[in-house]
């Protein structure tokens, strides 16, 4: 036993009064799976891992504003992976952003949502890394403009919209609550794609979790893509009960939604592995977001409203119906969709011109069951005019008040 204690010790680079007198094999894989759960809540394998590539290898493009960027290599090889990292060096990473030398690391890498994990959990990613396959594989060179291929510029981005720290506990909150706002903020990183940004990349607090657009390859194509509001706002999860929020996530799909598109990677590759004691209170914290919304534009003259209601009903109705509330046999309501009501009408705009971008790997055995039909795109069969005009009609009609979607917003996601 004592041996394995202190291996288990040298390995996370503490000392063995630290670990014993608990740790022994039992306490190692004990680690290791629950290090395996954490990292699927963090969703590290979406990012370090190319299509057809080894598991966690690194080399995925991220194409940002400033020029493409390369995920690392995070399996344990000692030359081109992080094999060679102590637990200090890893915690330095998911905390501060920082390679053991020092270097800074950029914020597509979630630190600034990681920084609020704890000390356990941490460790217990790493243990869960050390036991994936070593793979020798160096990404391609990043290529950013100037002056964002400056690494020591990090520093100053860091200075100004940078605070690490562990999740604080607030104890007015329930242990359920506080469970929850842990995932969303910390490893399950949802404000990374659901809170709006400044020009420098740094997330807007004050609209936090009201939606946000950003650049996503799906399916081989980078497309802008916009992350819809996760508040109470009636253009976000209004009318998303407890149930639903919990069922999408674990499920892939519930009453009011099928997964589709960007969140598609979130739900196979992360949430649904995820505890039902987990998933609701990932719910509870959701539910908890006070109302909240971007400025949405006016709404389209009537003349247009009258155009596009025509093409919903010949187009969209068959399966949403006419009413927006669609059915059980057919397809979701749109009535009340985060979708089809966000401030930013770009995911709405590609479902329409692409289809339901479905996952690849069945998320549940349920979803496979779901009775809707397949949509398929519109883009052959509709000209931008007509997208405009009937994406204006849905977020107008059966009392909702998005704005109007313009014909360069549809040319543009085309
Ligand atoms: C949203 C995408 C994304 C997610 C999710 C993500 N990473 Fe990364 N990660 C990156 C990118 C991109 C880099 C490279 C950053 C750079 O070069 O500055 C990176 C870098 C790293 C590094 C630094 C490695 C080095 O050699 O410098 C570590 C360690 C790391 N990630 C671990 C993880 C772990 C563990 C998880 C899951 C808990 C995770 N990442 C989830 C995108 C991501
Ligand atoms: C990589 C970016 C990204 C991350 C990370 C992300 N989301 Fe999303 N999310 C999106 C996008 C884009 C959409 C809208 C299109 C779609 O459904 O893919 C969306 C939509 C949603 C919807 C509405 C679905 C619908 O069809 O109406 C919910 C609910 C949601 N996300 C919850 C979450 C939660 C909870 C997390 C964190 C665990 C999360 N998201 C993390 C990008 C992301
Ligand atoms: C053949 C049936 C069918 C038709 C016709 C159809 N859809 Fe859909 N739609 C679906 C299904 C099914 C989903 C859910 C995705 C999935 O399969 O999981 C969906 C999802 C959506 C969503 C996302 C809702 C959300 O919150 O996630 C929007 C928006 C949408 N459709 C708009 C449209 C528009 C606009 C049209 C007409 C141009 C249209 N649909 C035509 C079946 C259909």
């Amino acid at each position: 036993m004592k041996t394995a204690s202190a291996a288990l010790a040298a390995f996370l680079g503490l000392s063995f009064a630290q670990l014993a007198p608990a740790a022994d094999e039992a306490a190692l894989s004990e680690l290791q799976s629950k290090g395996k759960y954490l990292s699927a809540a963090g969703n590290c394998v979406s990012c370090h891992t190319t299509e057809g590539g080894a598991a966690l290898a690194g080399g995925l493009a991220f194409e940002t504003d400033f020029g493409t960027l390369y995920s690392t290599n995070i399996t344990p090889d000692t030359e081109t992976g992080i094999g060679s990292w102590s637990l200090e060096a890893f915690t330095g990473a998911m905390r501060r952003g920082e390679r053991p030398d020092g270097t800074h690391l950029y914020p597509v890498f979630p630190y600034t949502s990681f920084t609020k994990v704890s000390d356990e959990d941490i460790a217990a990613i790493y243990a869960y890394l050390k036991t994936v396959t070593p793979v020798r594989y160096t990404p391609p060179e990043n290529e950013l403009s100037f002056p964002y291929d400056q690494r020591w510029a990090l520093g100053l981005w860091k200075t100004l919209y940078f605070t690490q720290g562990r999740y604080e506990p607030q104890t007015a909150q329930s242990a359920e609550w506080n469970r929850g706002a842990y995932l969303v903020e910390g490893l399950g990183h949802c404000s990374e794609c659901h809170t709006p940004r400044n020009f420098l990349g740094a997330k807007d607090a004050e609209l936090a979790m009201t939606g946000s657009a950003y650049t996503e390859r799906v399916e081989g194509k980078a497309s802008v893509w916009s992350a819809s509001n996760l508040t109470s706002d009636n253009s976000g999860l209004a009318m998303w009960s407890h149930e639903d929020i919990a069922q999408y996530l674990k499920l892939g799909f519930n009453e009011r939604a099928g997964v589709f598109g960007p969140m598609n990677n979130v739900v196979v590759n992360s949430t649904r592995h995820l505890s039902q004691t987990d998933v609701d209170a990932v719910a509870t914290y959701l539910k908890s977001l006070p109302a909240n919304a971007q400025a949405s534009a006016g709404p389209a003259d009537d003349a247009v409203l009258r155009a596009g209601s025509l093409q919903y009903d010949i187009h969209c109705g068959t399966c949403h119906l006419p009413t927006g509330e669609g059915s059980a046999e057919t397809g979701p309501p749109v009535l009340g969709s985060p979708v089809v009501l966000d401030a930013d009408p770009s995911t709405l705009i590609n479902i329409t011109l692409y289809g339901a971008q479905l996952p690849e790997t069945a998320p549940s055995p349920e979803w496979q069951g779901r009775g809707w039909k397949r949509m398929e795109s519109y883009a052959n069969k509709l000209s931008d005019e007509q997208v405009a005009a009937l994406l204006s009609y849905m977020r107008s009609a059966w009392g909702h008040e998005a704005g109007a979607v313009t014909l360069e917003q549809v040319a543009r996601q085309r």
